[in-house]
């Protein structure tokens, strides 16, 4: 067993990951904000088990690739495993991205859920823009905690009881300024990208809403 903490996470990202978006929601990505309709080379950053590439392939032109890499070789073996038989064309690496250095060989970069585990998100920035040709795009899905903490609602309850928003505004600035690894990296992706020279900067916001309630098997 691997003492890598994300190898031993799959069934965590496995249960997860469908809270972010809708799956339709990716498809209006791809055909209406990222405009992609010819096969496309991609890579992913901090890919997993892979995913984004699972989201992604089969809605993607015919004859787009993609490239996951991830630290964790048990989730580098695992995603290789689930694509198998699949019939995509990908690859897999596993890499620590601090070690790693890809030079233009991608039209896209991605990442998820990934820059808020990054102690320097700009050096990690650099290297996805570094990893793509001259006109590529650079993709991040990245969260803002608190944003999500505000959009709380409980039936009966006051949110303020539950969902105390000061306090955990602190708690994530104080965390960010301590480590460098910040759960609000999403709002500010757009300004380090900036920063960066990046132009033609677009940003969304996921169209996700979870409802639990009893009627929906959520809660017993
Ligand atoms: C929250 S998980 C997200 C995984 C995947 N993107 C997803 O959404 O299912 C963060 C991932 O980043 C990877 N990671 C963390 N630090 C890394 C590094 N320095 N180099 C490569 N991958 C890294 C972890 O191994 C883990 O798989």
């Amino acid at each position: 067993m691997s003492d890598y903490f994300w190898d031993n996470q799959v069934e965590y990202l496995r249960n997860t990951r469908w809270l972010y978006y809708n799956d339709d929601y990716l498809e209006f990505l791809i055909q209406k904000v990222w405009k992609i309709s010819e096969p496309v080379k991609i890579i992913d950053y901090g890919c997993g088990y892979g995913y984004l590439g699972l989201k992604l392939l089969p809605m993607l032109p015919e004859g787009s690739t993609y490239t996951g890499l991830d630290k964790g070789k048990d989730l580098i073996a695992k995603a290789e495993g689930l694509f198998v038989n699949l019939p995509y064309q990908t690859e897999f690496i596993a890499a620590d991205i601090e070690e790693a250095n890809i030079n233009c060989e991608y039209d896209i970069a991605m990442c998820h859920a990934f820059l808020l585990h990054m102690t320097e998100p700009t050096t990690i920035l650099k290297k996805m823009i570094q990893s793509v040709v001259n006109s590529g795009k650079i993709i991040c899905f990245e969260p803002h905690w608190i944003a999500n903490m505000a959009n709380f609602h409980f039936d009966g309850l006051d949110q303020s009881k539950v969902i105390p928003l000061g306090i955990l505004q602190r708690l994530f600035e104080e965390d960010a300024k301590q480590n460098g690894k910040d759960g609000n990296i999403g709002m500010n992706v757009p300004i380090l990208l900036s920063q960066l020279g990046i132009k033609n900067i677009d940003c969304r916001v996921s169209d996700r809403v979870n409802f639990f309630g009893s009627k929906h098997g959520f809660i017993d």
